[in-house]
């Protein structure tokens, strides 16, 4: 790691900070002396030029629009990859070699399996609970079942949990869908890949075998593989803090979860497709993107923007290729929520608001409409979502806790509230 130095004056004090660059991207100025120093703060709501650790996991260069995960270009990973290679990659920062592989799925694979009582949980809630609820609670409750993996200043039981959380997340997301439409729980089947035994589990039912359609697995796979990290993203940071505490890692996930539920973040998924279902008819568009550009409304259009990709999300690119995949293999033809999404990103990428504010389409924008064509509802897109981004989350937890610089994360703030003052009796008030 090569260091220069930056000088900053504050008054009539000059002070010597030291300047770090990684391997490739933006170099950071170590301000970790800056308040000993100058008794003053940086300031950077949303951390937009903030860096909060170092990391080797994933890359982004948002300006050129290109995603690495332990330097592999996302587009040649889902092209060739599978999603537990792609977890293996962010876990021990190395593609595995066949051996390690098939040894790799078959830990996961004999993971899937929950603890007969976490079932029970189910049925304290309402059925039509968002599943996001569901998920925040019975994956924060791993806790109560897994305490023989909860110690994480031990490698062998952070290693235990992290293959937990990846196996289980699918077969937690099934119950929580098959408890949303009222049918019975499917269990895991081990002769299936990861994406396979997931469909089954939320689309199998009782009276008849369920056949895997070998293009939609793949697909689901794939999208699997685009959401599986991404830096330090906002539910990434809420893992990281909460895990900087030593809280147990399946209470970590389940915080993760509850960040990533919110519409600026993974909740796009779904409130994209709600913004496509509500705007119907490709002739209501201009109404929709008016209304994205008046300041006045708080609406704008989901699945566009992103605070780190300038450019198009690479993502969202290979997700819209995997819709037309999951369209054509079901023969859906003029999908009218693909037509009006394809012209709502023609006319977006022409108009001059969109170019100067740089907002492109990202992840969330195309994959509402494949995950409604896999047979999902929309309230189960950001469970997807979760599901995927487990291993980004795991990884990133790892990694921190591993990391020599890691204490506890406390911010501290700009104070701009009442000077101390004295209590006032009620009688005098
Ligand atoms: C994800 O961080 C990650 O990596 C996240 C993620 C991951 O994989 O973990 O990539 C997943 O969360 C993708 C983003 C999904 N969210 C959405 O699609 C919701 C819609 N997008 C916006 O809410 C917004 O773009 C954010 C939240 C994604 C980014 O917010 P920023 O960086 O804080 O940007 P901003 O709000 O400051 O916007 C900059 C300008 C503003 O205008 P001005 O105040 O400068 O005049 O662009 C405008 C915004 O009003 N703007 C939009 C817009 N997004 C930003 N205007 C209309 N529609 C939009 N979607």
């Amino acid at each position: 790691m090569t260091e220069q130095s930056a000088t900053l004056k504050i008054g009539d004090k000059s002070v010597d900070l030291a300047v770090k660059s990684g391997t490739i991207g933006p170099d950071v100025i170590d301000i970790g002396a800056l308040y000993k120093n100058t008794a003053s703060f940086t300031y950077d709501p949303g951390f937009t030029s903030t860096a909060s650790c170092e990391s080797k996991i994933t890359y982004i260069d948002g300006d050129a629009g290109v995603l690495l995960h332990r330097g592999y270009p996302i587009e040649q990973l889902a092209e060739h990859g599978d999603f537990l290679e792609v977890c293996y990659l962010l876990l021990y920062g190395e593609l595995p070699t066949a051996a390690q592989k098939k040894d790799f799925d078959y830990r996961v694979t004999h993971h899937t399996m929950v603890h007969e009582q976490m079932s029970r949980f189910f049925t304290g809630f309402r059925r039509d609970a968002h599943p996001m609820a569901v998920m925040c609670g019975c994956v924060g409750a791993l806790s109560a079942f897994y305490h023989d993996s909860t110690d994480i200043t031990d490698p062998h039981q952070r290693m235990v949990a992290s293959l937990r959380m990846i196996a289980k997340m699918p077969t937690l997301a099934a119950m929580a869908y098959k408890y949303h439409v009222g049918q019975p729980f499917v269990y895991p089947k081990n002769d299936l890949d990861y994406a396979s035994n997931f469909l089954r589990m939320c689309f199998a039912v009782p009276c008849e075998e369920y056949v895997v359609n070998p293009v939609l697995s793949r697909a689901m796979d794939r999208i699997f593989i685009l959401h599986a990290d991404h830096e330090q993203n906002a539910s990434t940071s809420t893992v990281r803090l909460a895990g900087s505490s030593g809280a147990n890692p399946f209470a970590c996930i389940a915080a993760g979860i509850a960040c990533l539920w919110g519409p600026a973040h993974g909740g796009a998924n779904e409130a994209a497709l709600n913004m496509l279902t509500e705007i119907g008819t490709v002739d209501r568009i201009p109404e929709y993107i008016a209304r994205a550009k008046d300041k006045s409304d708080p609406f704008r259009l989901m699945g566009f923007g992103h605070r780190v990709y300038k450019n198009y999300d690479p993502r969202a690119k290979i997700m819209q290729k995997t819709t037309h995949e999951v369209l054509g293999e079901l023969g859906v033809k003029d999908d009218p929520l693909l037509e009006v999404a394809m012209e709502l990103e023609r006319i977006a990428l022409t108009d001059e608001y969109f170019i100067e504010k740089k907002l492109y389409p990202n992840i969330d924008f195309y994959s509402g409409i494949t995950l409604k064509a896999l047979g999902f509802p929309t309230t189960m897109f950001t469970v997807l979502f979760a599901l995927a981004r487990t291993v980004g989350w795991i990884a990133q937890w790892n990694e921190m806790i591993e990391d020599p610089e890691q204490r506890i994360g406390r911010p501290r703030q700009l104070y701009v509230g009442e000077p101390q003052r004295d209590y006032v009796p009620v009688s005098k008030r």
